[in-house]
């Protein structure tokens, strides 16, 4: 069970919403990825679709207080599928601003492609995933953002992301300058105090929830 419990954050002043996802006390076990993941989906899925609407409208407002997101002039996004959140209002948000949108395309490999997003040109790709249909850009595309916004099922108050488990966004992140800025896109109740962390994981630099951005400070020793 995730408890959820408001306490101040210490770098931006605000309040975050925190959750424990130990069920009470932490103790020695500290949930595996695969035994956190299946929790956070089972959470995801017992949500209502009134208030998956609702935060996909507060993930517009909160990305577009992003400059980088808000103004690109190229983001790569997602198309959420499958009980993820609702990206569709944001990335029609971004294309009507004249921001250009690449969404990925899931290779044999887990590595990610790019194509632009033009609505109503996507078609399943690898596991019947939503894909575009527009050129493909090759995977050294993610480095000409200047902004990603990630896909992933939680994140901690230091920036580190879990996504699905395939290392995508890990191998997609890494190819990246220090001048793009990495956003993970989660629910609230998904920004926890810690996840598991392996060499290979990638961090991110702003949280966006359908209420609040968290800006993570850069002096965590990232290589890139
Ligand atoms: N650069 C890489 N090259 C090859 N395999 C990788 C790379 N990065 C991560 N992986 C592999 O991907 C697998 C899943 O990694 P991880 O659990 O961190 O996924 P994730 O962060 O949840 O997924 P994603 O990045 O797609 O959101 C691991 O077995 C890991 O070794
Ligand atoms: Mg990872």
């Amino acid at each position: 069970m995730l408890v959820a419990a408001v306490v101040p954050h210490a770098r931006d002043g605000a309040t975050v919403a925190r959750c424990s996802v130990y069920g009470g006390a932490m103790a020695d076990s500290f949930p595996s990825k695969d035994e956190l993941r299946a929790r956070l989906l089972d959470a995801r899925a017992g949500r209502s679709q009134a208030d998956r609407e609702q935060a996909a409208l507060g993930f517009v407002e909160q990305s577009l207080a992003v400059p980088q997101v808000a103004d690109g002039p190229r983001v790569a996004g997602f198309l959420g599928q499958r009980g993820e959140p609702d990206t569709r209002p944001l990335v029609d948000a971004l294309r009507s601003r004249g921001v250009t949108v690449l969404l990925p395309v899931l290779l044999d490999d887990f590595d990610l492609d790019w194509g632009a997003y033009e609505p109503g040109q996507q078609a399943p790709g690898r596991f019947g995933l939503l894909v575009p249909t527009t050129p493909r850009l090759g995977t050294e595309a993610i480095a000409s953002v200047a902004a990603v916004i990630c896909p992933g099922l939680a994140v901690d108050v230091a920036g580190n992301r879990m996504g699905r488990g395939g290392g995508s966004y890990d191998r997609a992140l890494a190819r990246c300058g220090p001048a793009v800025v990495r956003c993970q896109l989660v629910y609230d109740d998904e920004v926890l105090d810690a996840v598991p962390v392996a060499n290979h994981d990638q961090p991110v630099d702003v949280i966006v929830t359908p209420t609040r951005t968290i800006h993570i400070s850069r002096t965590r020793g990232r290589d890139s």
